[in-house]
């Protein structure tokens, strides 16, 4: 069995984010959300992945290399434009060959892992497997009817009236049964070729898609909101390691990584939080479920709930909640405006100025 990874799509819902960095590279924790996907993989078993790259090629190259540090053999598979999930499974069928494969979303974030779901999948070996998730609101994904047996009788891309609240999670896994689907639909409204409109072809044409309803949780770390969350989740279950410096003036409550090479002074920090190499932390307050990057500087500052990329830099600021900030960004107090007030005040008069 092999693993087809998708980590082409530009991310638009996370801009600025990714005008200068992939989507799928977006760390988790300080770790790229796509690792957390290859481990996954790994972990299932799988050794050969097939690595679908767009314009970010270069930059997820740089990164994940040959797959060697995941124990993985990664061939990356150029796709010239987002041209859509299936259009990915036709320029991969060489690579591909008959063998049976795992598609996974590269910014898809799954608890748990897939081992459990790859086994279930090669022991039964249905034409197809899809994952589905009860989410609030379906009209951003691939949503599935299902019949009173659970099995799949419909899916629809991104319906204006969903038919259900099962969306179709990023991984999927299929028989070389989905070569003929994805040659035999056409682009869809967005000009893609959908994934879920050859798992529709599958079922009109009476193949076996079986379904798998999954609570662990998941997102599609599409947008800012999702990547707090599944940091945050991920951070839960962080175990304390203190590998950089930590001088006495400073308070660490909970569970709190700080690499090595970082150094934390006169600062309080309460985990969950993750402080990256390099990072200095210094007369500042860092709050629960924070990751700050590498190489970052917080000084005089504090910090709860967000997502610090590396390289950045907040000086002298108050409380900065829920916030993602991209490498290299500074955040800094504005500068105080000088003002006056001019006041013709009545006798006995009382004034409360802010100043
Ligand atoms: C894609 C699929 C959609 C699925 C989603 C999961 O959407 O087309 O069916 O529910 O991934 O992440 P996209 O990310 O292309 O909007």
């Amino acid at each position: 069995m092999k693993a087809l990874v998708l980590s082409g799509g530009a991310g638009t819902r996370l801009r600025p984010i990714t005008h200068t960095s992939a989507k799928q590279l977006v760390p988790v924790a300080n770790k790229p959300v796509l690792f957390y996907g290859l481990e996954s993989i790994a972990a299932a078993g799988i050794t050969e992945v097939g690595l679908i790259v767009g314009e970010t090629c270069d930059e997820i190259r740089q990164v994940v290399g040959d797959g060697a540090q995941f124990g993985l053999k990664i061939t990356y598979i150029p796709q010239d434009a987002p041209r859509g999930l299936a259009h990915a499974v036709l320029i991969a069928r060489d690579w591909l060959g008959d063998d049976d494969f795992v598609m996974y979303l590269g910014d898809n974030f799954i608890i748990g892992g897939i081992a459990g779901l790859v086994e279930t999948f090669r022991e039964n070996r249905p034409d197809a497997q899809i994952l589905l998730t009860r989410v609030p609101d379906p009209r951003a994904f691939g949503v599935a009817e299902l019949d009173g047996d659970g099995r799949v009788i419909g899916l629809e891309e991104k319906p204006d009236r969903p038919k259900s609240d099962l969306a179709l999670v990023g991984v999927y896994l299929f028989t070389p049964a989905i070569h003929e689907a994805v040659r035999a639909i056409r682009p869809s409204g967005r000009g893609e070729l959908e994934i879920t409109d050859a798992i529709q072809h599958l079922i009109d044409t009476r193949a076996d898609v079986r379904s798998t309803v999954i609570k662990g949780y998941w997102k599609d770390t599409g947008n800012v909101g999702d990547m707090l969350e599944v940091n945050r989740t991920v951070l839960e279950s962080l175990e304390s390691r203190l590998e950089g410096e930590v001088d006495a003036e400073s308070e660490i409550i909970g569970q709190v990584v700080v690499e090595a090479g970082a150094r934390v002074t006169h600062s309080r920090i309460i985990g969950p939080a993750v402080i990256g190499a390099g990072t200095e932390v210094r007369h500042s307050y860092i709050g629960a479920f924070t990751s700050v990057g590498e190489d970052c500087q917080i000084l005089d500052s504090e910090v709860e709930f967000s997502i610090v990329l590396r390289n950045a830099s907040i000086r002298g600021v108050a409380r900065i909640e829920a916030s993602l900030i991209g490498r290299h960004a500074e955040v800094t107090p504005a500068p105080v405006v000088p003002h006056a007030h001019r006041l013709i005040l009545g006798d006995h008069s009382k004034v409360q100025i802010h100043s």
